[in-house]
């Protein structure tokens, strides 16, 4: 089946089995491989990317589910010289050791940082009528979903806070 969809402002048509993953989409047919395959199995959070807007883990999620939207990876967030701000707070912060939980952490922490400015709650939110705050309970919360084997928890939050201008 053909799919086609827009991979970090690019439009992409690629005709794959349709039992093909999004991650295997990424990794083995557009040559993406920054988005990692730890578990395969939407435990780990190692193969989040941004589906129009919304984090999502791509093992989880078949190709041809996405026609028509826009993918957002890794590779499409910054270069080098030019790092979106959460890659750059990860280095001034050391949120990572081996780097391999990384760019799922960095997506995931992207889109994180946007559902609480959206005001979208997680369990973590105390006053559902209240907007939710970037305090470190609630990003711990929702970023549970993506695991470090390196154990450098304290320092994404850290991150995160710096980019939401909060005290960790
Ligand atoms: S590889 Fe997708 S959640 Fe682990
Ligand atoms: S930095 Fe090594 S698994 Fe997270």
């Amino acid at each position: 089946m053909t799919v086609n969809f827009e991979v970090n402002g690019i439009a992409r048509s690629l005709t794959v089995d349709t039992r093909t993953t999004l991650l295997d989409a990424l990794r083995e047919h557009l040559q993406l491989t920054g988005t990692k395959k730890g578990c395969d199995h939407g435990q780990c959070g190692a193969c989040t990317v941004i589906a129009d807007g919304r984090r999502i883990n791509a093992c989880l999620s078949l190709a041809v589910m996405h026609e028509g939207r826009k993918v957002t990876t890794i590779e499409g967030l910054g270069t080098p010289d030019l790092l979106h701000p959460v890659q750059a707070a990860f280095i001034r912060h050391d949120g990572y050791q081996c780097g391999y939980c990384t760019p799922g952490q960095i997506c995931s922490a992207i889109a994180v940082l946007q559902e609480i400015r959206a005001g979208i709650p997680s369990h973590a939110t105390e006053d559902l009528m209240a907007r939710p705050q970037a305090t470190n309970m609630e990003m711990r919360e929702r970023m549970s979903g993506n695991i470090c084997r390196c154990g450098a928890y304290s320092n994404i939050a850290q991150a995160m806070a710096e980019v939401a201008g909060v005290k960790a």
